[in-house]
């Protein structure tokens, strides 16, 4: 991309002496010359979801099929052109309608009048130009009406017998047809990141929870995901926990986890040796030099400190099913200096009180990018890191989980790296960056969580609580004398660790949220465990129809005759620009409120009598839709990380 740029070195073994330490609050005036640097190309976001975009969506294997308001809005365009010849540009605004007067509405009368009036138009008001939007649009198998209501919305009713067709075409084909399509072929997720030797806290577990969802979403979008843990791993800390290393353990390769016991209450102990006495507190000075200079004892007992933290980590994710890949901050090391020099070549690099700095139009604080003395931090690893993802990595979309708190450090980097060239100035375009920030974990008494008696939560703990305690309502259920140990034990950890992620993910993201086992826990409500159960229901009533489902595919015709049934079809053909949405803006709450109505919307065909399914004349038909409702339930809760059970 920069030819400058490319020389960097490959990846080396950490060379230098970095010290990171997070930005705190400095205070300096702007001042910016924005250049017009480097442009990079870049594909356009033609999300459905966006369908304002649609315009720019490339037809044939771009194509979304299973999309209904993309191909809704595909008519609508071919209307559009005929309707208003002269006004080429205009995007159609296709959206799901609230009212009950269609299912989709075309929303680009009013928008248009306003631009063709008074220019010699033959029409006389939007409810016109919605009526010629209407007799415009191509004849599609797709609708059964159309009406224009007050200023010119055109409605539309979709036709019962294509939606009955396309779900059917679904359950042969398989859910992975009706996946969105980003433009985007490699994405990297920098998520759950947690910092060696120090707690990995609540905040840790949200990153983890909502990164692994957004990384769903995308693989599900046949996008390669690279799904980076960008642990701390590197900082003048080490220097402390070296020197208490070799002196609690002088065969320090011995020191294992039993040895060390808690990581976290050593690094407390090392540092109050650091605080006390000033000749351990020298030493340790020393061990970060040598550790900087490579020196072999230093670096493994870097790396054994750094394996124990590991070893934490992945219990954490070997509960929660989450794979990640790890490249710490340690790993760009190499890259920093040339990084911070080829932006020092671009003018992008100031002096400022002794630091070399970077500004940012619009936020009173510079980027600081090397410290007055001389070291590297937080944010000159993230430029290094955001460098190596473009170029090394060629990542299109780099999505980084954190809590709100790093929002503006990310909004300071990603805006350096505009001024750099690397990012094009646009938000539609590629590649491009984005922060997924989220809220606080609070406990009952409204304060940051935190358990009775110790000061941090043990983050496995909590998840083997959320199992057993799922595992003791099983029991109380009577499963204990019906299933075997392993039935019980893979159904608590299904039903306890699918609570704690659903009772995260079903929160906009950025609100707090208060962390309640008995609420997250309940069989009612808006939890996991009730949409765990109607799942199960739902497996449950084909299991006792004693029909051979996958021959009823084939053989049998989805009908979608009574409004139950009807209803229920419209939210199934919804889940693909859902996903979309969810996807296009980092936002897993809106599967979760998707996956939540459409178990109530399941309810209410279920239970109605005139929806009668097993045994009523209408059986294969409804037995397709029970179908189809579970492969879609569990499709989003795959997309959310949890594991469906199939009994209750
Ligand atoms: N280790 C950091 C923390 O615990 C999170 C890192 C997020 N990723 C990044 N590229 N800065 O707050």
């Amino acid at each position: 991309m920069l030819a400058s740029l490319t020389l960097l070195v490959p990846p080396a073994s950490p060379s230098q002496f970095l010290s990171f330490n997070r930005l705190s609050h400095f205070h300096f005036s702007p001042s910016i010359t924005v250049s017009d640097l480097l442009r990079v190309t870049s594909r356009r976001l033609a999300w459905a979801a966006k369908t304002q975009s649609i315009t720019t969506m490339a037809t044939g294997e771009d194509e979304c099929v299973g999309n209904v308001k993309v191909q809704l809005a595909k008519l609508f365009e071919a209307s559009l052109k005929v309707t208003v010849p002269n006004e080429p540009d205009v995007e159609p605004l296709v959206a799901a309608c609230t009212g009950k007067f269609g299912d989709y509405q075309c929303n680009n009368a009013m928008g248009l009048w306003s631009k063709i009036k008074g220019k010699g138009t033959q029409f006389r008001g939007p409810p016109a130009v919605g009526e010629a939007i209407k007799n415009n649009l191509p004849t599609s198998e797709m609708i059964e009406s159309c009406s224009v209501a007050g200023p010119g919305f055109v409605n539309v009713v979709l036709s019962k017998n294509w939606m009955a067709k396309s779900i059917q075409k679904m359950l042969i084909e398989g859910i992975d047809t009706w996946a969105p399509m980003p433009p985007v072929k490699r994405a990297v997720v920098d998520f759950s990141s947690p910092n060696i030797a120090k707690e990995m806290h609540v905040g840790h577990l949200r990153s983890t929870i909502i990164g692994d969802t957004l990384a769903r979403m995308l693989e599900f979008s046949k996008v390669e995901v690279l799904r980076r843990n960008h642990v701390g791993d590197w900082g003048t800390q080490f220097g402390m926990l070296i020197e208490f290393l070799f002196e609690k353990f002088p065969n320090f390769e011995d020191a294992n986890e039993t040895a060390i016991g808690d990581l976290q209450a050593f690094y407390k102990a090392s540092k109050q040796r650091f605080d006390a006495d000033p000749a351990f507190k020298e030493k340790a000075q020393q061990a970060v030099v040598r550790l900087q200079g490579g020196e072999d004892k230093y670096r493994r007992a870097w790396a054994q400190i750094c394996e124990i933290s590991r070893n934490e980590f992945h219990k954490v994710y070997q509960r929660l099913g989450v794979h990640l890949e790890e490249k710490g901050e340690s790993f760009y090391n190499p890259y920093i200096p040339e990084v911070i020099e080829a932006l020092t070549k671009q003018g992008l690099v100031e002096e400022s009180q002794g630091a070399r700095v970077i500004f940012i139009e619009g936020v009173n604080i510079p980027l600081i990018v090397v410290k007055s003395d001389g070291g590297f931090n937080y944010a000159s690893t993230d430029l290094a890191a955001l460098w190596y993802r473009l170029n090394e990595e060629k990542a299109a979309w780099i999505i980084y989980v954190t809590d709100v708190g790093q929002q503006q450090h990310f909004d300071m980097v990603f805006k350096a790296a505009k001024r750099a060239g690397w990012l094009p100035h646009g938000d539609g375009s590629y590649p491009k960056t984005s922060h997924v920030g989220f809220g606080l974990v609070l406990g009952e008494d409204g304060k940051r969580f935190r358990t009775r008696n110790t000061e941090v939560v043990r983050l496995v703990d909590l998840l083997d609580e959320a199992k057993s305690r799922s595992k003791a309502a099983l029991i109380e259920r009577g499963k204990g004398e019906e299933w075997t140990e392993e039935e019980i034990e893979s159904t608590a950890e299904a039903v306890g660790y699918g609570a704690v992620k659903y009772a995260d993910l079903k929160n906009n993201r950025l609100t707090n949220y208060t962390f309640n086992f008995d609420q997250m826990l309940n069989d009612k409500g808006n939890t996991a465990v009730y949409l765990l159960y109607a799942h199960a229901r739902i497996c449950s009533i084909i299991r006792r129809s004693g029909k051979d489902i996958e021959e009823l595919k084939n053989k049998g015709t989805v009908v979608l005759g009574h409004k139950d049934e009807r209803d229920l079809g419209l939210h199934l053909l919804q889940f693909v620009e859902v996903v979309e949405e969810a996807c296009t803006n980092l936002l897993p709450n809106v599967l979760c409120d998707y996956l939540y109505n459409l178990s109530e919307i399941f309810s209410k065909f279920y239970s109605n009598p005139e929806c009668k399914v097993i045994g009523s004349d209408m059986e294969t038909g409804r037995l397709l839709l029970c179908e189809a409702t579970a492969v879609v339930m569990r499709k989003c809760f795959n997309l959310l990380g949890i594991t469906p059970i199939y009994k209750i």
